[in-house]
């Protein structure tokens, strides 16, 4: 008997309805549609605009959707992992209140904030915990109100990131499909590239962290960028060889989506053809823990049972990883 592999099943997204274009930006800070179109790939990014909204509201959009299209009962489901850089709160478990809003009411919650590896790093601990016969039903969500702690007088990050939400379902899979294998790491040293200062046990807010804009992200663009494409590869390619797999044996790369000169970058590296390679980034922009189930969501009509996914991720800490999953359905 084979060994249990836990497949995604279902997946479900959500992004707000207002949108910001790279022509609203050229409004905003010294930019322009061109520059950006050509050094990010985004032409747009989506806004959760209510200021009484917070990631959550995403969240529970996104899981709603998949359990509306699947028919699930969401008393069924055992455990909600939430990844999230920008919790509703600091403190009070956004999957928490996720959960019960679902009408979870027989399941725990957690937050899993690894910035933009937040969702891959999920996968991994959700696909264990199938594996490992304790639970059958995980629904991982990623999601993001990036909106919120992004200074859009910074033009450096403004142009970058949105707002969105995507949800995938872990279970079980006798047939083999699912989670194959996986390469996780950290480089705890890159925070000083990409943070917020503030906020947080080093330096709590005051009036001086708001005054200073310490709340904000803050990032060396080129540093990251040069990390993201380094990293992304190495690793890519190390589980490909790890599992014996060529570039021509996968079927689809599903990068993270911060900017498509890394993507592009990434799959040349793999030897990657391009038509196998996902990219949405020009509608949603960066949307952090969110970027991996959109692309799933966005892509998921093109997907067959068997097909070989290789995801992988980078972001702040650093945190980086790839996992290979074979595709458990056909849409
Ligand atoms: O998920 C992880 C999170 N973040 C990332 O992965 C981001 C990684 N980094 C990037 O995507 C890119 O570094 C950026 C998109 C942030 C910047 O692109 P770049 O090609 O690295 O630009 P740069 O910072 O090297 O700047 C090139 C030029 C500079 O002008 P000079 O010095 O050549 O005259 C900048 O001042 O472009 C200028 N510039 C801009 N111009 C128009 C920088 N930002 C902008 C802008 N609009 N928004």
């Amino acid at each position: 008997m084979n060994k249990i592999k836990a497949a995604i099943t279902a997946v479900g997204s959500y992004v707000p309805e207002d949108v910001l274009t790279n022509k609203m930006l050229e409004q905003m800070v010294d930019t322009n549609d061109e520059w950006i179109t050509s050094r990010t790939g985004i032409k747009q990014r989506h806004i959760l605009k209510d200021p009484n909204k917070g990631t959550s509201y995403m969240g529970i959009k996104a899981a709603e959707e998949l359990l509306q299209k699947k028919n699930i009962d969401p008393k069924t489901i055992d455990l909600i992992i939430f990844a999230t850089a920008t919790p509703d709160m600091p403190v009070a478990s956004t999957g928490a209140y996720v959960a019960t809003q679902l009408g979870a009411t027989n399941a725990f919650a957690y937050d899993i904030q690894s910035a933009c590896s937040g969702f891959l790093y999920a996968m991994s601990t959700a696909s264990v915990y199938i594996e490992s016969n304790r639970y059958k039903k995980i629904l991982v969500i990623g999601a993001d109100k990036m909106s919120s702690i992004i200074n859009y007088k910074d033009r450096a990050t403004c142009i970058i990131f949105g707002d969105g939400a995507g949800a995938v379902l872990f279970e079980p899979n006798e047939e083999g499909f699912g989670v194959q294998d996986e390469i996780m790491r950290v480089d705890g040293s890159g925070r000083e590239y990409l943070k917020i200062k503030a906020g947080g046990s080093m330096l709590p807010a005051s009036a001086e962290t708001v005054n200073n804009n310490f709340h904000y992200v803050e990032q060396d663009g080129r540093t990251v960028f040069k990390k993201a494409v380094s990293n992304m590869s190495a690793i890519s390619q190390q589980l490909l060889d790890k599992n014996q797999l060529s570039a021509d044996q996968v079927d689809w790369l599903i990068p993270h989506q911060a900017n498509k000169r890394i993507i592009n970058a990434t799959a040349k590296q793999l030897g990657l053809a391009e038509e196998k390679v996902l990219i949405n980034i020009e509608k949603y922009g960066n949307t952090t823990s969110a970027t991996l189930p959109l692309v799933l969501a966005d892509f998921e009509q093109k997907f067959k049972k068997g097909d070989k996914i290789i995801f992988t991720s980078f972001g702040a800490g650093f945190t980086w990883g790839a996992s290979y999953l074979t595709w458990g359905y056909n849409a």
